[in-house]
């Protein structure tokens, strides 16, 4: 299959690069290249034939037809986005605009092109979402694909309007799409403006490390590459029309998961041990959501997948990877606002 990938330099995107070429299918990646966009994240396939690189921008229409025209792709696996929530609450307009009207272009642009093609019946258009947009649980219960919409950042607000336009273009104008909503992903190649990847980095350097409020706050954690096959699996053998929740069965509290890193960091650098006496509680984040927990049921039972890499596991191969890759992490500190507190709604 070609699949066009959007964000393919994105954290996720080049994941799902470095998992598709592999697996034979041809990626053409079309990214904006923001300042969470780094061209090393797919270094490893870049010079694999089957490799195409756009640099183009989703809130531009015509870069986007210009695209389609010259690949032809069998599918689009669109995870183009402004994805930090912190960064959502002091700009929310770049928010709109690329997870709002980016999508719109987008789905636009590929309807035009499969209407042109004769509306082929294997064509797929997979939006990547968040389970941000069902907004905040209590201490019980998980979210379903019938969950009810209730975004309460900038950021859930905007990929939840994106959400929307996904499924009304298959309502209204039949285009084959089909939706993902995945919970918080960690791995390599985070961008270390991120929880887990600002842990590590400010253990590492004897910083303080910043918990927000008092990190009761629960997220339902997934290695990047696991969610990677999810999404090709989905893209392969998903119900057109049909929205997917992907999770990691492995909930934790941020205080707990900051203390996990901390423990193996304490056992890979003794150096710096105790690492977590390093811990702050710092100002919350406004409007926090207080837990999010996946029920995978649907993707189980339909399609046979499940996360294959325990917290315990992917936690140790993050530490290992970020110890390894500085020549990566390094040049990323220097970015407009990696290393300060954002998002204070100040
Ligand atoms: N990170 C998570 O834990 C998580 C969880 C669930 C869902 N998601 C979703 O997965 C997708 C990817 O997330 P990520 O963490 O890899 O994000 P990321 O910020 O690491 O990468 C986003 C990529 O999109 C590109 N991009 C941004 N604006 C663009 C534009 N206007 N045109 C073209 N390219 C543009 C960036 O250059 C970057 O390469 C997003 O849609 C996000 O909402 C993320």
């Amino acid at each position: 299959m070609k699949i066009l990938v959007t964000g393919g330099c994105g954290f996720i995107g080049s994941a799902v690069v470095r998992a598709a070429i592999p697996a034979g299918h041809a990626v053409v990646n079309l990214d904006a290249m923001t300042y969470a966009a780094d061209p090393r994240n797919v270094a490893q396939v870049a010079e694999h034939p089957a490799y195409a690189f756009e640099r183009a921008d989703i809130r531009d229409r015509p870069a986007l037809d210009r695209v389609f025209a010259r690949h032809a792709p069998d599918a689009v696996l669109h995870l183009a986005a402004e994805s930090h929530v912190d960064r959502s609450i002091d700009g929310p307009a770049d928010f709109v605009e690329t997870n709002v009207t980016g999508t719109f272009n987008l789905l636009e642009s590929a309807r035009a092109f499969w209407i042109a093609q004769g509306r082929p019946a294997g064509f797929r258009f997979h939006h990547v979402s968040t389970d941000e947009v069902f907004g905040s649980l209590g201490p019980t219960g998980q979210f379903t694909e019938d969950t009810p919409y209730d975004p309460r950042s900038p950021y859930s607000a905007s990929k939840a309007a994106s959400d929307h336009l996904v499924r009304a273009w298959h309502e209204t104008y039949s285009l084959p799409v089909l939706l993902t909503n995945c919970s918080n992903n960690y791995g390599p190649y985070h961008f270390p403006e991120k929880l887990i990847p600002v842990v590590i980095l400010n253990a590492l350097h004897g910083r303080p490390i910043p918990v927000y409020g008092e990190g009761a706050n629960v997220r339902d954690w997934l290695f990047v590459e696991d969610h990677a096959d999810a999404l090709l699996t989905v893209l392969a053998r998903g119900t057109v029309g049909r929205s997917y929740n992907i999770g990691g069965e492995n909930e934790a509290r941020n205080i707990d998961l900051v203390r996990a890193i901390c423990a193996i960091l304490d056992r890979l650098r003794p150096d710096g041990a105790p690492h977590d006496r390093l811990i702050r509680f710092v100002a919350d984040r406004p409007g926090h959501d207080a837990r999010y927990a996946i029920d995978p049921t649907r993707i189980r039972a339909e399609l046979g997948w499940r996360p294959s890499v325990t917290l315990e596991a992917g936690l140790e191969r993050t530490v290992h990877w970020y110890l390894d890759r500085e020549d990566w992490w390094r040049p990323l500190m220097d970015r407009q606002g990696v290393g300060q507190r954002l998002g204070t709604g100040g």
